[in-house]
C-alpha cells in the first residue's frame, strides 16, 4: 500500500516537471509583466507537491509549504531544503582586528564566540550570496573590506555555497532553511549575549536579499535589511510571506538593476535576474533599473580577454550578469565614497530625465550604504506613522520608486545636473529644427566640457519652448556656473523629408536663456542652498546658433 502511495507520487512529480518544462512556451506568449501585475491566479490542481507538509529542523523551527507557495505562472514548483549538514550555512567573522583571517562563529558552542572579536555591542553587518555564488567571489571580500574600514562593525559573511547550486527550484527552497539559521545566529546572540537585532544590517545579493527576509520574519525588531538586485524569478508577484518584504525590516532599502522580465529556467543565463516590483520602503532604481551604462556587451571588453584573466566563473559573471551585479558595486561604492547617490521619487525615469523630479521635495533618499541617513528619514521614523515615511504594506505594490543616474563604470556615482535651454521664436527661424546640442558649463571650481544633451539620439526642438534633461557627469560644479558654451548641430534626416534644410530653410537654434540646475541633497535645519544659475548672451535678447556652430551664455542675465 504503501509503496504504492510513493509511486504515484512520483509519477506526479514527474507530471509537474513535464508542466515546468512547458514554462518557456508560455513565456513566448505571456507577457510577464501583465502576471506580475495580476492577481493570483488560483491553480485548480487538486494536489501539489508538498502542499500541507511540516519539516522540523531541530533547534532552527519549522519550515511548511502550504498553498500560497504555489503559482502557475510565478512559482510552479516548490520543494524542501536539502538536509542542514549538506548547506552547511557557516557564519564567518571579520573585524578591525582581523581584517583578512576570518573566525568561524558557531553560536551552539559558546567559545567560538567568546574567544572571537565578537562585540554585541557594536553594530554587526552580514553579507548573504545568491545563486552559484560563494564568498569566494570576489565582491564579497571586497565588500567585506569597505565594510571593516567604513567603522568598527561586526562584519559577518554567510556561506551557504553548499545549497547555492543548481538547480534553481532547489536552492531557492535552500533559502528558507538558511533564513532559519541566520534567525537562530542573531537570536541566540541575543539571549546569550546581549546582541541587539536593532543593531544588526543583513546585506542580500539576489536570492541571498529573500534569504535575508526569510531571517527578518523570525528575528524581533531586525535592524536593516538591504536588498541588492533582489532574484525575480520564484519571487516577483508572490505573496510578502515567501519573498522580501517591508515587514522583514524596521528599514527595507533595494537597489534594482536587473529588472528586465524573463522566464528563468535552472541553468538558463538570461538577462533579466532582478526583480522590478517594488519590495521594501526604498526602492531604488538606478538608471531605470532595467539595463545599466557600461553593460552593453558589444562595447565591453573583448570575452577571450576577460576569461584569459580572471577565470569562466568570473566572467560569466560579469558579461551575463553584469546588469545583476552592478547593485552590488553601487553598494560598495557608497559605503566609503564621497559622492552621494540621490534617489528621487518620480512616477518614472522619462520623468526624471526630463528634470521634472529635481527637488528634493518630491522626496528624495539616499541610495547605498547610507539610505538610513536620508536626512528627515531617521529623525521622522520616530515621530510620523509608518505609511507618512514609508509606503504601508498595502500600499506597497504601489510603493514609490526612486529614480537616479549613474556612471557606467567606476566611479559610478555622479552629479546630476540639469540643463534647461529656453528657445526664442524670432522670425526668420523655423518653427522647428531637429538635432544634437552639447554644451561646456564653466564654475569657479573648473570646467566640464564636451557634456552631451542629446545622448540617446537628436531631438526636436520647437522655437518659442523649453527643452529640459538631466545628465550627469563625475565632476561637481560647486555652485553657480558662471559661462555656458552651447554647440549646435542640426540633424538632416532623410527619412523624414520635413527635416531636409537645403536651400530655403533655416537651419538655426534660436536660444534665450540657458539655466543649469545642480541636485542637491538639502541639509536638515538649513535652508536650500541655491544651486541654480541662469544665463544669457551677452548683448542681445537671443544668440543665433549657426549649424555645427556655439553661442556663449553668461550669468549676467540681470544686467
Ligand atoms: C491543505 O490545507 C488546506 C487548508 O487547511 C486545505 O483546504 C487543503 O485541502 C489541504 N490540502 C491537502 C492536499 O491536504
Ligand atoms: C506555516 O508556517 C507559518 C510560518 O511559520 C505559520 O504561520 C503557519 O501557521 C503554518 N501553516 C500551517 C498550515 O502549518
Ligand atoms: C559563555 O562563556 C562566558 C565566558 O566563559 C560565560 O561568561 C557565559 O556565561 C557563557 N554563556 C553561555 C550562554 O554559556
Ligand atoms: C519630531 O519630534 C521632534 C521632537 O518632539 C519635533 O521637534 C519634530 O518637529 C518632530 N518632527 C516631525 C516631522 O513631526
Amino acid at each position: 500500500m504503501r509503496r504504492l502511495h510513493l509511486t504515484d507520487r512520483h509519477l506526479r512529480v514527474m507530471l509537474w516537471c513535464i508542466l515546468l518544462g512547458l514554462q518557456p512556451a508560455f513565456g513566448g506568449i505571456l507577457d510577464p509583466f501583465n502576471w506580475a501585475r495580476s492577481d493570483r491566479i488560483e491553480v485548480n490542481i487538486p494536489w501539489l507537491p508538498f502542499e500541507n507538509e511540516t519539516r522540523c529542523y531541530d533547534e532552527l523551527g519549522c519550515l511548511n509549504i502550504t498553498r500560497s507557495w504555489y503559482h502557475l505562472i510565478h512559482r510552479p514548483f516548490n520543494v524542501f531544503p536539502l538536509p542542514r549538514v549538506v548547506i552547511n550555512t557557516r557564519f564567518i567573522l571579520y573585524t578591525k582586528k582581523n581584517p583578512t583571517d576570518g573566525q568561524l562563529l558557531n553560536v551552539n558552542v559558546n567559545k567560538t564566540i567568546v574567544k572571537s572579536n565578537f562585540d554585541p555591542q557594536k553594530p554587526t553587518k552580514m553579507i548573504v550570496h545568491g545563486f552559484i555564488d560563494t564568498p569566494l567571489s570576489n565582491w564579497v571580500s571586497e565588500m567585506k573590506d569597505e565594510l571593516v574600514k567604513a567603522g568598527d562593525f561586526n562584519v559577518v559573511i554567510v556561506d551557504w555555497a553548499g545549497g547555492s547550486l543548481p538547480l534553481y527550484t532547489q536552492a531557492t527552497a535552500n533559502t528558507r532553511l538558511v533564513g532559519l539559521e541566520i534567525a537562530h545566529f542573531i537570536n541566540t546572540l541575543e539571549k546569550d549575549h546581549g546582541l541587539n537585532p536593532q543593531d544588526v544590517h543583513i546585506i542580500g545579493h539576489s536570492l541571498g536579499a529573500h534569504t535575508a527576509g526569510y531571517a527578518g520574519e523570525r528575528i524581533q525588531g531586525l535592524g536593516r535589511i538591504t536588498g541588492l538586485d533582489p532574484a525575480e524569478p520564484y519571487f516577483q508577484g508572490m505573496p510578502t510571506h515567501i519573498r522580501l518584504d517591508p515587514t522583514d525590516a524596521q528599514l527595507v532599502d533595494v537597489i534594482h538593476t536587473d529588472g528586465k522580465s524573463i522566464f528563468l529556467l535552472d541553468f538558463v543565463f538570461m538577462a533579466g535576474y532582478g526583480m522590478s516590483q517594488p519590495v521594501g520602503h526604498l526602492d531604488f532604481y538606478p538608471n531605470n533599473g532595467k539595463e545599466q551604462p557600461g553593460c552593453d556587451l558589444t562595447e565591453g571588453p573583448l570575452v577571450p580577454l576577460t576569461l584569459v584573466k580572471q577565470g569562466l566563473e568570473e566572467a560569466s559573471r560579469v558579461l551575463v550578469a553584469c546588469n545583476h551585479v552592478r547593485a552590488i558595486k553601487l553598494f560598495t561604492e557608497s559605503i566609503n565614497g564621497k559622492c552621494a547617490y540621490i534617489g528621487h521619487q518620480c512616477p518614472s525615469y522619462q520623468h526624471f530625465l526630463a528634470g521634472k523630479c529635481f527637488h528634493c521635495g518630491h522626496g528624495c533618499a539616499v541610495m547605498g550604504f547610507h539610505a538610513d541617513s536620508t536626512p528627515g528619514l531617521v529623525a521622522n521614523r520616530d515621530n510620523l506613522t509608518e505609511n507618512e515615511v514609508y509606503p504601508s504594506e498595502e500600499h506597497e505594490t504601489i510603493g514609490a520608486k526612486y529614480f537616479l543616474s549613474t556612471g557606467k563604470e567606476q566611479p559610478f556615482c555622479q552629479r546630476h545636473y540639469r540643463v534647461t535651454i529656453q528657445l526664442a521664436n524670432p522670425k526668420g527661424a523655423e518653427s522647428w529644427v531637429q538635432g544634437f546640442l552639447k554644451v561646456a558649463l564653466l564654475s569657479d571650481r573648473g570646467v566640464i566640457r564636451g557634456m552631451d544633451l542629446t545622448p540617446n539620439n537628436y531631438v526636436k526642438l520647437e522655437h518659442g519652448s523649453t527643452y529640459t534633461i538631466v545628465v550627469t557627469h563625475p565632476m561637481d560644479m560647486g555652485g553657480k556656473v558662471r559661462k555656458v558654451e552651447l554647440s549646435w548641430e542640426y540633424d538632416m534626416n532623410v527619412l523624414e523629408p520635413r527635416s531636409l534644410c537645403i536651400l530655403w530653410c533655416n537651419d538655426r537654434l534660436y536660444v534665450k536663456s540657458v539655466i543649469v540646475d545642480q541636485m542637491e541633497l538639502p541639509s536638515r535645519g538649513k535652508r536650500n542652498v541655491d544651486f541654480s544659475s541662469k544665463l544669457c548672451t551677452l548683448k542681445r535678447e537671443f544668440a543665433e546658433i549657426p549649424n555645427r556652430g556655439s553661442a556663449s551664455f553668461y550669468d549676467n542675465c540681470g544686467r
